[in-house]
């Protein structure tokens, strides 16, 4: 496998060719952002991380039948994945209530969500990512019916692996955030799942474990960002 030209460069992650077209690097960055790209800082070692932590990840939900991007590690900071065409939309699932679902409907931090909620948000940076429903996603032809129903039952079986192993190791999964795209016909799962697209709590004292230190200037990101990996089993030296 060859690595070729950049396709594009995100936030916090760039994406390149390589000579076989189905297939793409994703490479981590350092760089973190937050608020819309107005805050954005280099934090030492994130790139490695969130590499290592999102292939943790992935292997973890492709193991409980998810079908997932991921190929494979190519170095600290480097994954190869498989190129999907993705739905420009973002499904956010939550079991407790904090950030934008209290700012919106005056909920209060910390309530439990039951069953948990689903919400989308169209991918577009011009119009700060507004909260759609599944009705604007056909209306506008964003994907398919069958495509975003399917997403949405992946993204509810991905709450159930996932709470289950950050339970294990002490901690509370918030909510999260999960792009998908196709291939093949078939709806996989791309993007990445790091601690900057989820919230973690510490399952005791509520201690925040995920980029809400970044956003809220607590530091001790990157920090955090490794003792949950090491709660759940993540070698980031190997
Ligand atoms: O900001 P909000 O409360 O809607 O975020 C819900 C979850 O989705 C959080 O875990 C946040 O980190 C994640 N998210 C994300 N990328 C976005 C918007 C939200 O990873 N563009």
């Amino acid at each position: 496998m060859e690595k070729r030209q950049e396709l594009y460069a995100g936030k916090a992650k760039s994406v390149f060719r390589t000579d076989d077209p189905d297939k793409m690097v994703l490479v981590f960055r350092d760089d973190t952002s937050a608020f819309d790209g107005k805050k954005v800082e280099q934090l030492n070692r994130k790139g490695m991380v969130n590499n290592k932590f999102n292939a943790f990840i992935m292997q973890k939900l492709e193991d409980a039948g998810i079908p997932t991007h991921f190929e494979s590690l190519l170095s600290d900071n480097e994954s190869l994945v498989k190129r999907l065409d993705m739905m420009p939309v973002e499904c956010v699932v939550r079991n407790v209530a904090a950030g934008s679902l209290c700012r919106r409907l005056g909920v209060e931090e910390g309530a439990k969500l039951t069953p948990p909620t689903f919400e989308l948000f169209l991918k577009n940076d011009e119009l700060g990512d507004p909260m759609i429903n599944e009705s604007h996603v056909e209306s506008f032809g964003w994907a398919e019916a069958t495509h975003l129903a399917e997403a949405k039952t992946l993204t509810y079986k991905v709450n159930d692996v996932l709470k289950a192993l950050f339970a294990e190791g002490g901690m509370t999964l918030v909510d999260y955030k999960l792009e998908f795209g196709i291939f093949d016909g078939k709806v996989v799962l791309g993007d990445e799942f790091s601690p900057d697209g989820c919230r973690l709590w510490d399952a005791k004292t509520n201690e925040k474990l995920d980029k809400d230190r970044f956003r809220q200037g607590l530091g001790g990101v990157i920090e955090a960002y490794e003792d949950v990996g090491r709660r759940i089993g993540i070698d980031f030296d190997a």
